[in-house]
């Protein structure tokens, strides 16, 4: 899978070298190319921003730049890419979203600053290639470096081969609706605290139940909309 992230701020991607996804790049399961957006920037000053039209605090990303620079990276690889900006304003990130993605060859993404990026940028490039906001979450971080590096992170534990044990990946958090159940490894004992009895046994099946057990608790107490969304998309049947 390739993946072009494009960016003001090249440095704040450098994490992408690391662990994982690191590994993943160095064994050509994943292309990523990082951009500088200064590039496709002109004049002396390589300005990539501009006051809103309509007024109001802050400033914009500017239409021209952009374009130049979405027109070139989206334009250097086989087929189209799958456009992703991430914004405050976006689509909540889920697991069903990322699993989506992941199966996609190409996916670029355009990571604004100030307050956003000027609204024909977007338009413009539907006109050409899926293009999908998406939102961390309900709080404003100060661009969108860190949410490409979240995607980029949930998306590629899903790309086969990635993950060493693709398990691991279906028995996540979120992959049946619910949190996962608490894990504990060696020793045995620490500090007076025992694993449970249970995980220790070696019963199959009692173990199973006392995950989905301590899964449902803590979803119940930490995440009650995630149970309102399994009942009402499966009835009592979600517990089963
Ligand atoms: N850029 C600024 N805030 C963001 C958020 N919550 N999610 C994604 N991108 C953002």
């Amino acid at each position: 899978m390739r993946i072009d992230v494009v960016t003001i701020f090249p440095g704040y991607l450098a994490p992408l070298d690391e662990a994982l996804v690191g590994r993943a790049r160095r064994a050509g399961l994943l292309d990523v190319r990082v951009h500088d957006l200064r590039r496709w920037a002109s004049g002396v000053h390589k300005a990539v921003d501009d006051s809103p039209y309509g007024g109001g605090p802050g400033m914009l990303m500017t239409a021209p730049v952009w374009g130049a620079a979405l027109d070139e990276v989206t334009g250097s690889g086989v087929g189209v890419p799958r456009l992703l900006v991430p914004t405050p304003a976006g689509a909540p990130l889920t697991q069903r979203r990322a699993a989506g993605w992941a199966s996609e060859p190409w996916l670029v993404l355009a990571c604004g600053r100030y307050e956003g990026i000027d609204a024909r940028v977007l338009s413009d490039a539907a006109r050409r290639m899926p293009v999908e906001e998406v939102s961390l979450g309900d709080y404003v971080l100060a661009g969108g470096e860190v949410a490409a590096l979240v995607v980029v992170e949930a998306v590629s534990r899903l790309v086969p081969g990635v993950l060493g044990n693709p398990a691991s990946a279906e028995l996540d958090s979120f992959s049946d609706g619910l949190l996962e159940a608490p894990a504990y490894t060696r020793p045995e004992r620490w500090r007076d605290l025992d694993v449970p009895d249970v995980l220790r046994g070696g019963n199959h099946a009692a173990v199973d139940r006392w995950r989905r057990d301590r899964s449902l608790e803590r979803t119940a107490a930490v995440r009650p909309d995630l149970l309102d969304a399994l009942v009402a998309r499966h009835g009592a049947a979600a517990f089963d």
